[in-house]
C-alpha cells in the first residue's frame, strides 16, 4: 500500500466528473482502495474520494468514528468502508447545517447544509451490492465524498461564507456549553 499525495483545491481533477468503474472486483480497483485507505489513515481523515489522489474514478472510502456519531438511528459508528460507484438519494427534505473540512482544502472548515437522512447504494470490492440508510454525520460524510465524484467541493454548498474559518479560529464559533464538538474533516 502506498500513501499518495493529495490533490488540493485548484487542481482541475477535483472539478471533473469521475468515470464509473466497470468491474468493482478488478485488482486495480482493490489496489486503489487500499492506497486510499492508507492515505486516509495517514492524514487522519474520515473520508476520501479517488479524485483527491489524482484518479478520476467513482470510488470513495470513509468511516464514522465513535466520537463523531450522534448515536441516533442510522448514525452509529461505521468502520472503514469502500464504496464503488456510490449513489445517493435523500430521505425526506430535512437539511441540517454542520461543520466540514476537506483534505483537499487544508486548515479550513465551513458550515455546510446537507440532507439529514439519505439512502446510499454502491458495490463492494467483491462486486456485492451494498445499500444502507444513513443519518447525521454518517449521511454527511457520504454526501461530501460523493460530491467529490461530481467535481463539487463543500465550499460550493455553503450558503454563507461568514461561516468559513481557519481551524485555529474555529473556537470563536463555539459558545460555551451551547454546542458540542462539531463534526469536521469529512
Ligand atoms: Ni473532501
Amino acid at each position: 500500500m502506498t500513501i499518495l499525495p493529495l490533490a488540493r483545491m485548484g487542481n482541475p481533477i477535483l472539478r471533473r466528473v469521475a468515470a464509473p468503474i466497470e468491474d468493482p472486483a478488478a485488482p486495480d480497483v482493490a489496489q486503489l482502495a487500499a492506497d486510499m485507505l492508507e492515505t486516509m489513515r495517514a492524514e487522519n481523515g474520515v473520508g476520501l474520494a479517488a479524485p483527491q489522489i489524482g484518479v478520476s474514478r467513482r470510488l470513495i472510502v470513509f468511516r464514522v468514528p465513535a466520537a463523531r456519531a450522534s448515536g441516533r438511528t442510522d448514525d452509529e459508528p461505521v468502520g472503514e468502508t469502500v464504496l464503488v460507484n456510490p449513489e445517493i438519494e435523500p430521505i425526506g427534505t430535512l437539511v441540517s447545517p454542520g461543520w466540514e473540512g476537506c483534505l483537499s482544502i487544508p486548515d479550513l472548515r465551513g458550515m455546510v447544509p446537507r440532507f439529514e437522512r439519505i439512502r446510499y447504494r454502491g458495490r463492494t470490492l467483491t462486486g456485492d451490492r451494498i445499500e444502507r440508510e444513513a443519518a447525521g454525520f454518517h449521511a454527511r460524510v457520504v454526501q461530501h465524498e460523493v460530491d467529490h465524484l461530481d467535481g463539487i467541493l463543500y465550499l460550493d454548498r455553503m450558503h454563507d461564507l461568514k461561516f468559513l474559518t481557519y481551524d485555529e479560529e474555529f473556537h470563536h464559533f463555539l459558545e460555551p456549553a451551547a454546542e458540542p464538538e462539531a463534526p469536521h474533516d469529512p
